[in-house]
């Protein structure tokens, strides 16, 4: 079906008619100096290969993704590769929030939106629901040999309020960066919080590496959200010290793996928690990961106040031919997904006062840059 669709658009462009673009066509941008370039599809405005140089000036792929990325619509198990996510990313208790927000908003009371649920058996709305951003059909709106620019124009996706406009810039540049922005405007009240879910491996399974336990990771965080079963806010906070989470001086993310059962929630081992960032100016790195094995290093910086990170427990995905794929598949913690981010669900918390509402002369904007280095 797909490749019939994919047949037919490619025959109408070439008689030059006015056709929606096929969403997964490839853009690639390049930094001048080679130091990084990447792929992207329209689909999500979605980051499809990553590529950086390993201590020995070889450039790997450290992002993880499909080699047909029609899949990243058609997969039913899929893992979020790499898209922008919205319009309210992470998890909403029971898919409803009002306007005002409130701590226990009544079905039917005043100004109370239901977003369809689709994760934990129905009782939470995960990544803005069934069809979110990241399953959208994006428009390319300008790109240059370094830059490219999509557009979402989100006409009440999944029962959100209003229309938000969306604009996605990923740029890269020399000395390793990799630049995503994303700019947001509401024509009315409406709850905004999206991320960039990215699932790195950064030696990438060459080596014979196969999980990212022996990576090393920082944080800059001294709190993480304190979640019920359902990974939704209690409106705590878990002091890091003295626990696994605690990532201030870096550790290796498998450190303290047997003190991690459950705490990416029931049945799971490792990560799946939001930290909140300490940091008072965005230039500062909040989060590094590196490698010894392939000595590739990301610095991560951001406008967000927090990152979740997750470490990939239940990814079962057949692999990219360039990681071995697909005879091989990404399995157990084979990545960590590291996604800067606004508070979670703070739209049904609100005694934390934090304010994710966004209207016509309050827009949003996310910004994260990426800068990558070898470590010898
Ligand atoms: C959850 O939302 C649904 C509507 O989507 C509503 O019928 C139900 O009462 C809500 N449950 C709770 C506990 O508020
Ligand atoms: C996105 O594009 C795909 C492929 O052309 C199509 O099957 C799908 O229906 C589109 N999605 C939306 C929401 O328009
Ligand atoms: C972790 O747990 C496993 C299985 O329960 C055990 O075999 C292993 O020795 C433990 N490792 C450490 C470092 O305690």
């Amino acid at each position: 079906m797909l490749f019939k669709a994919f047949i037919v658009l490619s025959t109408a462009v070439s008689f030059g008619r006015a056709v929606t673009p096929w969403p997964f066509d490839l853009t690639t941008i390049s930094a001048p100096d080679g130091s990084v370039s990447a792929k992207f599809v329209s689909f999500g405005a979605t980051l499809t290969e990553l590529w950086v140089k390993d201590k020995n000036g070889k450039a790997r792929d450290v992002v993880l993704g499909y080699d047909d990325n029609s899949r990243l619509l058609t997969d039913p198990d899929h893992p979020v590769f790499n898209p922008i996510v919205g319009r309210y990313a992470n998890r909403i208790k029971n898919g409803t929030f009002s306007i005002p927000i409130t701590k226990l908003p009544q079905p039917d009371g005043p100004n109370v939106y239901h977003i369809p649920t689709n994760d934990h058996d129905g009782q939470v709305t995960l990544h803005g629901g069934i069809y979110g951003w990241d399953r959208r059909n994006w428009t390319l709106v300008s790109k240059s040999p370094s830059s490219v620019t999509y557009k979402h124009i989100d006409a009440g996706d999944e029962g959100f309020p209003g229309t938000v406009t969306a604009y996605a810039t990923h740029t890269v540049s020399n000395g390793g960066i990799l630049k995503s922005v994303v700019r947001a405007t509401a024509s009315q009240k409406t709850p905004i919080m999206l991320t960039q879910h990215v699932y790195w491996n950064l030696d990438a399974f060459q080596d014979g590496s196969n999980d990212i336990l022996s990576h090393h990771l920082q944080v800059d965080a001294s709190r993480v959200i304190d979640v019920d079963g359902n990974l939704i806010p209690t409106g705590d906070f878990i002091n890091v010290d003295g626990t696994p989470f605690d990532f201030r001086k870096e550790q290796a993310i498998g450190a303290r793996w047997n003190d991690t059962f459950n705490l990416c929630g029931s049945g799971c081992q490792g990560y799946d928690s939001s930290w909140v960032y300490d940091r008072s100016e965005v230039s500062r790195t909040g989060t590094s990961l590196w490698s010894d094995l392939s000595g590739i290093r990301v610095d991560i910086s951001t406008n967000q106040p927090a990152v979740q990170v997750y470490s990939a427990f239940w990814l079962n995905t057949p692999r990219k031919a360039i990681h071995g794929g697909p005879t091989l598949s990404y399995g157990r913690w084979g990545a960590v997904a590291i996604e800067q981010q606004g508070y979670i669900d703070a739209i049904n918390t609100p005694e934390w006062n934090v304010d994710q509402i966004y209207y016509p002369g309050k827009n949003f904007e996310w910004s994260t840059t990426y800068k990558f280095s070898v470590s010898k």
